[in-house]
């Protein structure tokens, strides 16, 4: 009772033919002595008719069918009465009248329905995944990621990259999230650390000579599992050797336009927008912009300055920024909902968000519109509003400024409907600064990873003004998501040593933690730079799903265990003598 066929294809031109197919019982019903089986497998379903007048052992079988048990169906195709067809199934012009039915296995009573989407709770799903994954939406979903990581290969492979594997059991070394450490038995006392990336291997290939490397790349932090983050999760990553900024963004927009191509027959137009990362702040307060909708931020200082409202004057004197927000037709919003938006701003640091209603030409009313009553024709003129609209103004230090009003910016995006989801906005941000100052350990942070360049013009005066210093560093963002990360990177020792003395690493413990990488630069590396798209968060933005977990096919839970294998587990006592490990008692995290 081999296949002959699959449940997703015959079609009327098969009709009088014998056929036979091996699928899941998702659903049966008995009617007038007649049982209707819906048979499914990956490709589709295929409705399976048993006449009252088969034979005892057929109509014997088919009496003990139940969800979910496994099949094989030996029948012939034939075409549905009209009236009976169903136009929405790839297979509802015909059935099959079965002739032999054999059970290949059983099913017990299900946790859940198999149907479209699951609509168990998540823990659920996760314990039995394998039902999950037999739902279409999962079905879909991990075909996707398969066509996706296919077409991204296939364009790579045609431009000349080698796929090549690095470690998983590496050095650890600090590259931003925390580790995940593997004690090794052999070496007791020592451990491996599960890489955060592949980045010090690709940059080490480079030094090798393979001038355009690509792995499908499996990467490892042990951080908070959130919407779109993983504590185990995949990158398309790549590195070239000889090549400029513009040459690794070119190469990957013609992989995102081969994937969405291939995946998803989108034709995505590129070059793609590039926006400075100073511009994207000023201009959507958020250095991963949603460009669906335009609905910019704008500088108030002008205006600001003149006013009399002091909450605005006194920030300005401290070198804060003014930020204003101009809201199409939102001036019948109400106290409610604007005490909402001023919440998300409170989130991201502001102290309030301040409001007036534009009611004409040169009217304003609401809010602090009284301190600004002289101004106004001016500052509507300015703004470029109109009657009707809203205006919301954040006044703060000038990030803090920027990132709650661009915070009203997202959630406003959500509110008032302009966020349509088979619309994919694609832009890169360029020129970030390289440093961040750390606030409360006060020094400085590497903004991205301590291998990128700094842009040539802050060469010279690298130690004198970190906070200035823009790097050769890019990311890829659409519709508000970051996409990918990456840099072109120092090859030179003496600038990686100056960076590390930044960030406040002396050379000695740089020795300890990347003296590989280093040593290795010292044997004619190459200029260099790359880039790691995120796969799972691709897959997610092209299925428009709002969990990372709904793209991979065993996820972690939210917080980082697995209900189906109930990992992380204990191990035997011996498992850890072997490593000469033992545990300590620590309190229990609630
Ligand atoms: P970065 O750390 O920015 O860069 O990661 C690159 C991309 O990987 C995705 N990503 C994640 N996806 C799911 N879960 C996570 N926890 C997670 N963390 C990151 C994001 C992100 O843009 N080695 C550098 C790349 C380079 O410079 O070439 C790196 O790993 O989409
Ligand atoms: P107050 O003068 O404190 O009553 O504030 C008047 C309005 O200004 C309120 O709507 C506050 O939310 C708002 N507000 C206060 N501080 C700021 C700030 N730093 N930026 C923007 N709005 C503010």
């Amino acid at each position: 009772m081999k296949r002959t066929h699959t449940c997703g294809e015959l079609t009327a031109a098969l009709k009088d033919r014998e056929i036979t197919l091996n699928g899941w019982v998702h659903r049966h019903r008995a009617q007038g002595g007649i049982t209707f089986i819906n048979l499914r497998d990956r490709y589709g379903i295929t409705q399976i008719v048993v006449e009252s007048d088969s034979s005892k052992e057929l109509l014997e079988t088919a009496d003990k069918l139940k969800f979910e048990y496994c099949i094989a169906v030996k029948g012939i195709v034939r075409e549905r009465p009209e009236g009976m067809k169903n136009t929405g199934m790839k297979t509802g012009d015909i059935e099959v009248k079965a002739l032999e039915i054999q059970i290949l296995s059983t099913c017990e009573i299900l946790p859940f329905m198999v149907e479209e989407e699951s609509q168990a709770k998540e823990d659920l799903r996760l314990k039995y995944r394998y039902l999950d994954l037999r739902s279409f939406g999962m079905q879909k979903r991990i075909k996707l990621r398969h066509e996706v990581t296919f077409a991204a290969r296939e364009y790579l492979i045609n431009k000349g990259f080698y796929e090549i594997e690095t470690p998983t059991l590496i050095r650890s070394t600090p590259e931003g999230a925390r580790d995940f450490l593997v004690p090794s038995r052999v070496l007791s006392g020592r451990f491996y650390a599960l890489p955060q990336s592949p980045q010090l291997y690709k940059q080490i290939l480079m030094v090798s000579g393979f001038d355009k490397y690509f792995q499908i790349a499996r990467c490892y932090r042990d951080e908070d599992a959130r919407g779109d983050r993983q504590p185990e999760f995949t990158q398309i990553d790549l590195e070239m050797s000889f090549v400029s900024r513009d040459d690794v963004l070119a190469v990957t927009e013609g992989m995102m336009q081969n994937i969405f191509k291939k995946a998803s027959g989108i034709d995505l137009s590129i070059p793609f927008k590039r926006l400075s990362y100073d511009d994207a702040m000023n201009t959507y307060g958020s250095d991963k912009p949603d460009l669906r909708f335009e609905l910019p931020l704008q500088d108030f200082a002008s205006f600001a300055s003149k006013g009399d409202f002091q909450v605005f004057k006194t920030v300005l004197e401290n070198k804060g920024a003014v930020k204003v927000l101009v809201v199409p037709g939102c001036s019948e919003y109400s106290r409610k909902q604007i005490t909402d938006l001023e919440d998300v701003a409170k989130t991201y640091g502001a102290k309030g968000l301040a409001w007036m209603k534009i009611t004409g030409d040169s009217g304003v009313e609401g809010g602090i519109a009284r301190f600004f009553e002289s101004s106004a024709k001016d500052i509507i003129t300015a703004l470029g509003a109109k009657q009707g609209d809203l205006l919301l103004f954040v006044a703060d230090k000038p990030k803090t400024a920027c990132t709650a009003l661009g915070a009203v910016r997202s959630r406003l995006g959500t509110d008032l409907g302009l966020l349509k989801a088979d619309d994919f906005q694609f832009c890169w941000i360029i020129d970030f600064p390289l440093f961040e100052y750390n606030e409360e350990e006060s020094h400085w942070d590497p903004a991205h990873h301590l291998f990128s360049m700094p842009q040539e013009q802050f060469l010279e005066t690298l130690e004198k003004d970190p906070g200035v210093v823009k790097g050769d560093l890019y990311d890829l963002v659409c519709n508000g998501v970051e996409l990918a990360s990456g840099s072109i990177r120092i090859h030179d020792p003496k600038l990686q040593e100056r960076v590390f003395s930044v960030v406040g690493f002396s050379m000695e413990e740089a020795q300890k933690k990347f003296g590989f990488l280093l040593e290795s630069f010292k044997y004619g590396p190459p200029p260099h730079g790359g880039i790691a798209p995120g796969l799972d968060r691709l897959i997610t933005l092209l299925c428009n799903q709002g969990s990372i977990r709904e793209v991979i096919a065993f996820p972690k839970n939210t917080v980082g265990a697995s209900p189906m294998d109930d990992s992380p587990s204990p191990v035997d006592t011996q498992q850890l003598k072997d490593l000469s490990l033992q545990l300590i008692e620590t309190e229990k995290k609630e």
